[in-house]
């Protein structure tokens, strides 16, 4: 990539990670992910968050530093808004090309640079309400905005240019190629961040979603006029959307969330398969938009985005072993650590020789405080009086879904 000034004296700097890792060890990321840096160049310089060492990340920023007549050496102050190594991975790296460089953080941040890479010099610690003058009428600001991503979390404020440098908050996941801005997009790249979005959001923030709506809520005096976010698009057009998106995604968690039903189902050899089609066609006749994924066949990162925005959830599984097929358990564990709570929900599914998914299903659902209908489940190969009862079961899940939609 290269810098693209943003407004008198501040850049984008970034890098795209488009080689085939997952995000943290864990979330396929098959359009790539920006890490995006930020400069602030008053009478001093500032870099606002780093990067770790990661596809050639940091070579870029030095190909990028450089295209602007700076090396690292030129920097003399880096901003830490967020800890996790995404951003901060190479700042040992960094104090040892410029061991000038003074890093600006908060307490909390301070203690995990010191437990992560051993950096104990160099550092400033600030809190919401500190400020640091650049010069040449660039004060940055400090918001702490704990748990948006980790509890050291703060943002930076740029006031003359009304410039919010969110870190995680406001991100997304997907490459930047070229056009960084919102005002520079097509309508189908938009519909892509749109996804990538409400993807990152579920994968990364959705258990911290209390958290994002009291972030909002303390931004809400600042004249935000762009949002510069350390993943994915920056918004300037309209900085609005983005931030009233994400108070949606946050009050999700409370539901009701779209008027929309995920279905997830797995088979072992066709006998709750079988079903998967009356259910679907149930919600279909009450013209209720449906997701279907398949465990374990599909990425959990995709299907806590579907789940993550649906106000109603299918569990389709049978018994393995007494117990719910392996990978369902997988994916309801997932959904208790990233809190996709308050659903409306029904499972199907058969068993051979004995029950016992059902009991299972209900002990891992408990803490997800879903509100469940009767399910339907049958041994062996389902009947058509089966069928009937699913379909059935689908429409009713459907009907509840608009009608609390619409409350
Ligand atoms: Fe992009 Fe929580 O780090």
């Amino acid at each position: 990539m290269k810098p693209i000034l943003m407004s008198p004296g501040i850049y984008h700097l970034g890098a795209n990670i488009t080689n085939g890792d997952l995000f943290e060890g864990l979330w396929p990321i098959p359009n790539g992910v920006s890490l995006n840096s930020y400069l602030v160049k008053g009478e001093k310089t500032a870099l606002i968050d780093l990067m770790r060492d990661w596809d050639d990340a940091t070579l870029t920023l030095e190909k990028e530093l450089k295209a602007l007549n700076l090396d690292f050496s030129d920097i003399d102050y880096l901003v830490l808004n967020h800890m996790e190594p995404d951003h901060t991975g190479w700042m040992r790296g960094l104090l040892d090309r410029n061991p000038n460089i003074q890093m600006i953080l908060t307490k909390k941040a301070a203690d995990i640079a010191r437990e992560f890479f051993g950096v104990t010099e160099n550092l400033t610690i600030v809190k919401t309400g500190d400020t640091l003058d650049l010069g040449d009428d660039k004060v940055l600001h400090f918001v702490e905005i704990p748990n948006v991503h980790w509890p050291e979390t703060m943002v930076t404020f740029e006031p003359v240019s009304g410039t919010l440098f969110s870190c995680d908050a406001f991100g997304s996941y997907g490459s930047l190629e070229g056009s960084v801005f919102d005002d520079q997009i097509s309508e189908e790249k938009h519909d892509f961040f749109e996804v990538e979005s409400l993807r990152y959001y579920a994968n990364i923030v959705s258990s911290f979603s209390t958290f994002v709506l009291r972030a909002i809520d303390k931004l809400k005096d600042l004249e935000i006029k762009v949002i510069a976010p350390s993943h994915g698009l920056l918004w300037r057009e309209n900085p609005k959307e983005i931030i009233e998106r994400y108070r949606r995604y946050a009050e999700y968690a409370q539901g009701p969330a779209e008027p929309e039903i995920t279905v997830i189902w797995g088979s072992m050899y066709g006998n709750t398969k079988e079903v998967l089609n009356s259910v679907v066609q149930g919600i279909r006749s009450e013209k209720v938009k449906v997701h279907v994924h398949q465990v374990p066949n599909e990425e959990n990162s995709y299907i806590l985005g579907s789940a993550w925005k649906s106000t109603g959830i299918v569990l389709g599984m049978p018994t393995y072993e007494y117990k719910m097929f392996p990978p369902m358990a997988h994916t309801l564990d997932l959904f208790n650590r990233k809190h996709v709570f308050h659903k409306k929900a029904f499972r199907f599914g058969s068993w051979g020789w004995s029950g016992g998914a059902q009991k299972e299903c209900d002990t891992l659902t408990e803490t997800l405080k879903w509100d469940f209908l009767d399910p339907v489940e049958w041994q062996g190969a389902a009947s058509d009086e089966v069928k009937a009862l699913a379909m059935e079961r689908g429409k009713e899940l459907a009907r509840e879904v608009k009608s609390l939609c619409k409350g």
